[in-house]
């Protein structure tokens, strides 16, 4: 704050202080502001918050007094500084020229500051507005959050600066959707799995370049099995039975046959876990493992379960390029084949395409005897 040094002064010095105050600044006589002719002081200065600001004032030859006042309060009268704030600098006071300098400006610093001069016992003023701009900057924001599908969410932004900044909210990951808000609040009611992922603020004013924060939003639901795919296989090969589950937080999987649950580590079978996805693998087929089987995902909000069943191939040669070509071939709707296909395993087949008419054929005579 600008503490003005006469409120110090020895009485003396005060009254003699007084008595050239009351030369510039006539009392009873306002302050006119942008007095067109003389003295000329420059336009409106504007300048961000912590640069320096030069108040200048141009006279001439004829000006006996000058000073530069901050509202009422005289910061410099001719070589003298009544103000004790270290800020406050004497630039020039030349016969054509009367500057100050104000340093690390602050917010509190704006307003009306005046150039006062006395010319042939004259008083005359100029006043100039300093304006000080803030850079944006984002002093509040919601902290991620993580909630059930179907809920109202409700996010905000709160930005300070000058100009006041323009605040707005998009929605940019996993799919860059773009603007949801164009203020500080974004309410999302009934919120789906779809509107989940990074939500980003950005509060710009012309100042300085945009700030952004990022808030993340976790909508939580219950699995829904995307792919449950059967397999066939013959006695003593490797056969694999695939779940694939998505779920907010990610499922954990189990394993039925026949409604009695697998228990890991069972002989001869292994399951692979991973968040969204489960394989049921058997190491070496046999009769007896060929059957319906049910995959279970379950998270906190909810279970589900699909039926997926491992068949037997009739084929002994065959290769995994038939199996293939066979569970592919069953797999609109009639056969044993899998409830759900989702993959269509083109890359996988690619380079055997040539085979393909040949082996439907033959599986085709196969599957009438
Ligand atoms: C100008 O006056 C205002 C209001 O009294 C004060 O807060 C500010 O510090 C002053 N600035 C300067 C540079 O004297
Ligand atoms: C200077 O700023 C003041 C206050 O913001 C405004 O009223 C005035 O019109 C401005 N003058 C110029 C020349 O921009
Ligand atoms: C979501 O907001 C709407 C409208 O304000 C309200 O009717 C509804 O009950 C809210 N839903 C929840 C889950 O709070
Ligand atoms: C698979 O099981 C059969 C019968 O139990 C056995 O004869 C065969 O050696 C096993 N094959 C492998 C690769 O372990
Ligand atoms: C396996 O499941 C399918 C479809 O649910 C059903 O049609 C079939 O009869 C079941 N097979 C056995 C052996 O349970
Ligand atoms: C699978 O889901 C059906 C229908 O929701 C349910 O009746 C059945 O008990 C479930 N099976 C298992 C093994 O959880
Ligand atoms: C399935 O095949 C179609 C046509 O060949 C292709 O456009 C599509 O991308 C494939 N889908 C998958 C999941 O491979």
């Amino acid at each position: 704050m600008g503490v003005c040094g006469y409120l110090f002064l020895p009485w003396k010095c005060l009254v003699v202080v007084s008595l050239r105050l009351l030369f510039l600044v006539p009392t009873g006589v306002p302050v006119r502001s942008g007095d067109a002719t003389f003295p000329k002081a420059m336009d409106n200065v504007t300048v961000r918050q912590g640069e320096s600001a030069t108040l200048r004032c141009t006279i001439d030859n004829r000006v006996t007094r000058v000073a530069w006042l901050n509202r009422s309060t005289i910061l410099y009268a001719g070589n003298d500084k009544w103000c004790l704030d270290p800020r406050v600098v004497l630039l020039s006071n030349t016969q054509t020229q009367y500057s100050i300098e104000i340093q690390n400006v602050d917010v509190y610093d704006e307003g009306p500051y005046t150039c006062s001069v006395q010319t042939d016992n004259h008083p005359k003023t100029s006043r100039v507005h300093l304006i000080v701009q803030v850079s944006p900057k984002i002093v509040e924001i919601s902290s991620d959050i993580s909630i059930n599908e179907g809920n109202n969410v409700s996010l905000t932004c709160i930005a300070t600066g000058r100009p006041e900044p323009t605040v707005t909210w998009r929605h940019i990951s996993p799919k860059a959707v773009g603007f949801v808000s164009e203020d500080e609040y974004l309410e999302i009611q009934g919120i789906t799995r779809e509107q989940s992922g990074d939500y980003e603020c950005s509060a710009s004013n012309d100042v300085a370049a945009p700030v952004v924060r990022r808030v993340k939003v976790t909508v939580n639901y219950p699995p829904y099995i995307s792919e449950a795919k059967g397999t066939g296989v013959p006695v003593g090969q490797t056969g694999t039975l695939q779940c694939e589950a998505s779920a907010v937080p990610s499922a954990e999987f189990q394993w039925y046959k026949d409604d009695k649950r697998l228990v890991e580590g069972k002989k001869g079978v292994k399951v692979e876990n991973r968040p969204f996805l489960s394989k049921l693998i058997f190491l070496n087929v046999s009769e007896h493992d060929y059957g319906n089987y049910t995959c279970v995902a379950s998270n906190k909000l909810g279970h589900t379960n699909a039926s997926i069943t491992l068949f037997e191939l009739s084929e002994p040669t065959s290769s995994t390029l038939l199996q293939e070509v066979k569970t592919t071939a069953l797999t609109p709707g009639k056969g044993p084949g899998a409830i759900s296909e989702v993959s269509n395993g083109t890359s996988r087949r690619a380079g055997c395409v040539w085979l393909l008419p040949l082996l439907v054929l033959v599986l085709h005579l196969l599957l009438k005897f």
